[in-house]
């Protein structure tokens, strides 16, 4: 099983990037965290802050792998484009947000990509990534398609 994490714009900075709302943990440290939960999952990890490449890794793996967990950051609540990415693809995806975006900005409450998301896990911190890829290698009986 392989999992893809795309993390999209700003996500470089995870530790750094307002810890008040975000954590103090960088995303590769929380990574190696992860890794010894799933020993079964091959999971592949890109982050970028550039909308075409985030595309263009959908487009590279979004047939191959198992799954993809995708936190677009600001992308989620502006890019048709990525949307179209996650419905061309044939992984489900998972969409992740570290923060509760309901209880912010009323322009970071739409998302673009949810409906074409299998599941959306939002606003508990970095472990709704590893909820995610729990999610997606699920059997099929424990969750309802
Ligand atoms: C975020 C929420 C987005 O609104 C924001 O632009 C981000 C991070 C989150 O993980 O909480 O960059 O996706």
């Amino acid at each position: 099983t392989t999992i893809l994490i795309i993390n999209g714009p700003n996500l470089n900075l995870l530790g750094k990037r307002e810890p008040h709302i975000y954590g103090s943990q960088t995303f590769l440290d929380y990574l190696k965290t992860v890794e010894p939960l799933f020993p079964d999952v091959q999971l592949r990890y890109f982050q970028s802050n550039h909308e075409g490449e985030l595309i263009d890794k959908i487009h590279e793996l979004g047939f191959t792998v198992d799954g993809i967990v995708i936190n677009a950051g600001a992308y989620t609540h502006t890019s048709i484009a990525l949307a179209d990415a996650l419905s061309a693809v044939t992984a489900p995806a998972v969409e992740v947000h570290i923060s509760n975006v309901h209880a912010r900005e009323t322009y970071r409450h739409h998302s673009y990509l949810s409906a074409k998301c299998k599941g959306v896990i939002l606003g508990l911190g970095l472990q709704g990534y590893e909820l995610a890829i729990r999610a997606l290698t699920m059997s099929n009986e424990q969750v309802p398609v």
